[in-house]
């Protein structure tokens, strides 16, 4: 199956955003060059001494000459050790401000995608953009963008200070730009796509993997193994084959460089001692240009190598603003819904291509208890999850007094209608913890009722450390069943005036789920009630029933009613009444 990934933002889009993060930080910016450009201009006073050192030597001037000479160098490396270390400093706060800045952005908008976006895509694509794609860019941005800079600084004021020196016996300095232009403009051509393509096979390896570890029982039930592996080896054999590709491109790129590197000082030395020989230059000079076009070579290397470190930064980055294209699916308006009335109208949706509802009117009492059943695979589910806001229905509405809940900001829609699924999470926590999610203010004595309200209070309270005893990963194992207590008591807590339950109570056994749905009904009395039930004592206790079937409601009414028509909720009464181990709703 081919999925869609994440979008990502081009490199125009890319180049936006670094303009504008560097336009944000203009100060701090002009800080670190200015110590950078000081702590260069001091190293460049080395080469000048030392050629100074050198004439005087062959001159046979003083001893005392030559030791001030020394001092003088020792003085200027102590001040170029000290400049650098403040204009390291100042470049690493820059990379740190900047990266909170962006870290704080990616978060945000991660937290706000749409979730039908997210399933679309996997979850493996987003795993790799907020672990790998976020260490890729971090790196860049507190090392690679300084650097850059500050060796672009260094080469300038070098390449400077050679010509100072001596115009024509810097000449040389140049001889090895052509080669070096020409090699990174080969490489940077062809990298991006290169990256790209490396870190999206990562993505993938990452989707199959973790997709067969979460589905491990599934996949060993239906005898799926060898289809995963074979998955996977095509996933492996595509990420090799894209680290090939960027490593010939390294192969080729870094021995030109190395020839660019060396061409200068070989040139230097050769065309300087005929420029001695003919009196055109002193040897003092030309000891200098060599020693800068030497030093030269350090900060160029780190520039080139640091500029391929930026451009795996700037993929990164183009993934991680990515996620912030992915388009919005939900508007929200400025309208205020007028109750808490629930309102489907002749609604059809569509995962992909083809409709898995075909227009449903339903209207919900406020205050009622509706339950919703029928077979496996009719749309049970997908209804939730429209009733609850989460899919915007293709065709026709969903409103809450008289709004569409696809218009309401995401804070305001929970208030209103909440859904609970079989699947929850657990958060890393204590229990009081978990619950105080769902309302951060709610006291211990609100939490206890919470708990209570779904039959909970005792086993809570029989914890190590009752509701302060840490649950979740690596803390105390909660059972499925437990899981799914917790995450009825949160919604106990947030307290909406819809609630949408897709067999929220299905891990229970048979007589603890009724239970616990009495004493819900108890906690819940004037609330809406929305229960998808896959156990039919839930639709005798319910207020009305809805048969869904193949994307329609078939029937809806009240238990007594639907028996008395006999359709096919009779029937399935029927059974399940005969034998209610055997048949369930679905
Ligand atoms: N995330 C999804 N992507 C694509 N198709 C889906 C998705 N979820 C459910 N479906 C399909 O929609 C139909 C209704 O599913 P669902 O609402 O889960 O039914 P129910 O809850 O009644 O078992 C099924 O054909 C199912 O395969
Ligand atoms: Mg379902």
């Amino acid at each position: 199956m081919s999925r869609r990934t994440l979008p990502v933002a081009t490199s125009a889009q890319v180049r936006a955003t670094a303009r504008s993060l560097l336009g944000r930080h203009r100060r701090a910016l002009t800080l670190m060059l200015v110590l950078n450009a000081l702590a260069a201009l001091a190293g460049l006073a080395g080469p000048r001494l030392l050629g100074e050192v050198v004439e005087s030597v062959r001159d046979g001037s003083s001893r005392g000459h030559i030791d001030r000479l020394a001092l003088l160098l020792a003085a200027a490396l102590t001040v170029q050790t000290v400049l650098t270390w403040f204009a390291r400093r100042a470049g690493f706060v820059l990379g740190e401000a900047v990266f909170a800045r962006l870290r704080e952005g990616y978060l945000a908008r991660v937290l706000s995608l749409p979730l039908s976006t997210v399933e679309r895509a996997g979850t493996g694509d987003l795993v790799t953009r907020s672990t790998g794609d976020v260490e890729a860019l971090a790196r860049t941005v507190r090392f690679a963008v300084p650097e850059v800079l500050v060796a672009t600084v260094t080469v300038v004021l070098t390449v400077v200070a050679a010509f100072v020196t001596s115009p024509p016996a810097a000449l040389p300095m140049l001889a090895g730009a052509p080669l070096i232009l020409i090699g990174t403009r080969w490489y940077l051509r062809r990298a991006p796509a290169g990256y790209l393509r490396e870190r999206e096979s990562y993505a993938q390896c990452n989707g199959s993997l973790a997709e067969t570890v979460d589905g491990a029982r599934t996949v060993e039930a239906l005898g799926l193994g060898q289809r995963r592996l074979r998955r996977i080896e095509a996933d492996l054999a595509e990420a090799h084959a894209a680290e090939r590709y960027t490593l010939r491109l390294r192969t080729i790129w870094f021995p030109t460089m190395e020839l660019a590197y060396a061409l200068p000082v070989t040139l230097s030395l050769v065309w300087g001692g005929w420029l001695v020989s003919q009196d055109r230059a002193s040897l003092a000079q030309v000891t200098a240009v060599t020693l800068y076009a030497v030093q030269v070579v350090d900060p160029v290397d780190r520039m080139i190598s640091w500029l391929d470190e930026v451009q795996v930064g700037a993929t990164a980055l183009a993934r991680i603003l990515g996620v912030d294209l992915v388009p919005d699916d939900r508007v929200e308006g400025d309208a205020v819904p007028q109750d808490e009335h629930v309102v489907v109208e002749d609604v059809r949706f569509a995962y992909r291509d083809r409709d898995v509802l075909h227009g449903i009117d339903l209207d919900l009492r406020p205050g009622e208890r509706l339950a919703v059943v029928g077979p496996s695979g009719a749309g049970k589910s997908t209804l939730g999850r429209l009733l609850a806001g989460i899919h915007p229905p293709r065709t026709g509405t969903v409103t809450v007094g008289g709004v569409p809940l696809v218009d309401l900001p995401l804070d305001d829609l929970r208030r209103r209608v909440v859904l609970v699924t079989q699947e929850h999470h657990v958060f890393v926590g204590t229990v009081a913890e978990n619950l105080l999610l769902a309302r951060p203010d709610a006291t211990e004595g609100e939490l206890r009722a919470a708990l209570a309200a779904v039959d909970s209070l005792d086993w809570v309270l029989a914890l190590p450390d009752g509701l302060d005893t840490e649950v979740g990963s690596g803390g105390r194992p909660l059972t499925p069943a437990q899981a799914q207590q917790v995450a009825l008591a949160r919604l106990v807590l947030a307290d909406p005036h819809t609630l949408v339950l897709d067999e929220a109570t299905s891990l229970l056994d048979p007589r603890a789920a009724r239970h616990l749905e009495r004493s819900l009904a108890a906690v819940l009395r004037g609330r809406t009630v929305v229960a998808i039930a896959h156990r039919l004592h839930t639709a005798h206790d319910a207020d009305r029933v809805a048969v869904v079937e193949d994307g329609r409601i078939d029937e809806l009414g009240s238990h007594d009613e639907l028996i008395a028509e006999g359709g096919s909720y009779a029937a399935l009464w029927d059974s399940w009444s005969a034998d209610p181990s055997a048949a369930t709703a679905r």
